[in-house]
């Protein structure tokens, strides 16, 4: 098993690197995903769902093909949005109403991204085994969302 710890703390210098003088949204954001999903070898599926027209819209992500729009209370990210709050799901058929995008999925992590007390955002991610995100991968994953809500990419 990897020392989440260490690797988290290494992925989130490295993306403050990806992040720094660029503004190209898409690029930065896809390169975040993909600095994640490489480092941490449970993340099946990791992206953004960008709020919009109130609702979410996929955004850059890695992984399978996944659901295009999300609304507000509707499965794990819609609910994260509601509620202004991460979501840790142990087992993804004990939550209810939860969007199933790959039948592969058994865990997951859903963290907001909020600026001005507003959610613009959402950090999502699904693992092929149960109980893979505790608040480790929480502390940082909020900390990635913290560090883009303080740049223009969203
Ligand atoms: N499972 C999510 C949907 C997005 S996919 O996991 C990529 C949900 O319930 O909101």
């Amino acid at each position: 098993m990897v020392n989440k710890e260490e690797v988290y703390k290494d992925v989130v210098t490295y993306i403050s690197e990806l992040i720094e003088g660029k503004n190209n949204p898409s690029g930065v954001l896809c390169n975040v995903t993909a600095a994640l999903h490489d480092a941490l070898p449970y993340y099946f599926w990791v992206g953004f769902y960008i709020v919009e027209d109130d609702t979410l819209q996929l955004g850059p992500f890695q992984g399978p093909v996944a659901c295009f729009r999300i609304k507000k209370g509707r499965g794990v990210c819609g609910t994260s949005w509601a509620e202004a709050k991460t979501l840790i799901v142990p087992d993804v058929e004990q939550f209810p109403g939860h969007i199933a995008c790959s039948s592969l999925s058994r865990s997951e992590i859903v963290v907001p991204i909020i600026r001005n007390d507003e959610v613009i955002a959402v950090i999502d991610v699904d693992s092929k085994e149960l109980n893979s995100f505790d608040a480790t991968d929480q502390k940082h994953l909020e900390q990635v969302a913290e560090i883009l809500a303080n740049t223009s990419l969203l």
